[in-house]
């Protein structure tokens, strides 16, 4: 069956990566994978896990006040009542303003969840689902969208999501395994929809054969490739192909057909080798965001 078969991994923008490391791994329960360095070594970004996905938080991030809508935002999925219960306490006494736990229509896709924006402004939202998704997972993201027609065609016949209705002024698709992406309508897109953040991107998993058909259907539906700056820099393992892209909205999209091996984690050191070696072949350098030097 053609479709993006789950949501991977997703990135999001923090500007104090020790701040926002405590308040994923202590307040909201995720696990360390690993930290990522520039090539001078200075942190870059670090890697969490709630449970197989990774959250990248992503440096040097960006200054915007939270979006009136509520969007982009991203949803964790706790399998236990016990554990969302206790993952609310925590987020109650971390000082960050929470609103109130929503309970959800029975149509909807959602039990009960809580939202809350994060120190850099992010909207966070905890959910516990009606179909489960295993003890903890990324649950959904909710991007903004000016034309819901239009984001409805892309998710459903360019991503191959299937329509899932409506819930709290959100239009819901579902992936397979019943994670999901959204879309809130808005008159116009928010700062945080706008400026994004370096090499924030939300990222899915798809089968070879359906890759090649989705280079197509983006653009014919609204999209724009914008190709892999990591087969440039020779960071793909052999037969993985991905694609990033950008959705009507602009929302930062990635695609990934995986190969026969999976590299993604090569450490720190063999990665700057490789990017260095294979930019000098294209005849550039590392940038200065790149090599670790800040600009202001
Ligand atoms: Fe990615």
């Amino acid at each position: 069956m053609f479709g993006a078969e789950t949501l991977d991994h997703i990135a999001i923008p923090v500007r104090d990566l020790p701040r926002s490391e405590k308040f994923y791994l202590e307040t909201v329960g995720l696990t360390f994978l690993t930290q990522r360095k520039n090539a001078d070594g200075s942190p870059r970004h670090t890697y969490v896990k709630a449970g197989e996905n990774i959250i990248g938080l992503n440096l040097p991030g960006i200054q915007t006040e939270p979006s009136p809508s509520g969007a982009p935002r991203y949803g964790v999925a706790i399998g236990s009542e016990e554990k969302f219960t206790s993952t609310v306490e925590q987020i109650r006494k971390s000082g960050i303003v929470d609103s109130e736990i929503r309970e959800h229509a029975s149509t909807s896709p959602f039990a009960r969840s809580l939202r809350f924006t994060d120190f850099d402004n992010n909207h966070i939202e905890i959910c516990m689902n009606r179909q489960s998704l295993g003890e903890i997972c990324l649950s959904h993201v909710v991007f903004e969208t000016t034309d819901l027609p239009r984001a409805k065609r892309f998710y459903t016949e360019a991503l191959g999501l299937k329509p899932l209705g409506e819930d709290q002024g959100e239009t819901f698709f579902e992936f397979p395994n019943h994670q999901m992406i959204g879309v809130s309508p808005v008159a116009a897109l928010s700062d945080r929809t706008k400026r994004h953040g370096r090499a924030v991107h939300v990222a899915f998993n798809v089968s070879q054969e359906d890759f090649d058909r989705m280079l197509e259907l983006i653009p014919a539906w609204g999209g724009a490739n914008q190709g892999d700056f990591r087969a440039e820099d020779g960071l793909r393992a052999r037969g993985e192909r991905s694609l990033y892209f950008s959705d009507p909205d602009t929302n930062k999209l990635q695609l990934t057909a995986l190969g026969t091996e999976n590299w993604s984690l090569i450490s720190n050191e063999e990665k700057w080798k490789r990017t260095a070696e294979n930019r000098e072949k294209l005849g550039r350098g590392l940038s200065r965001f790149d090599r670790g030097v800040k600009s202001s």
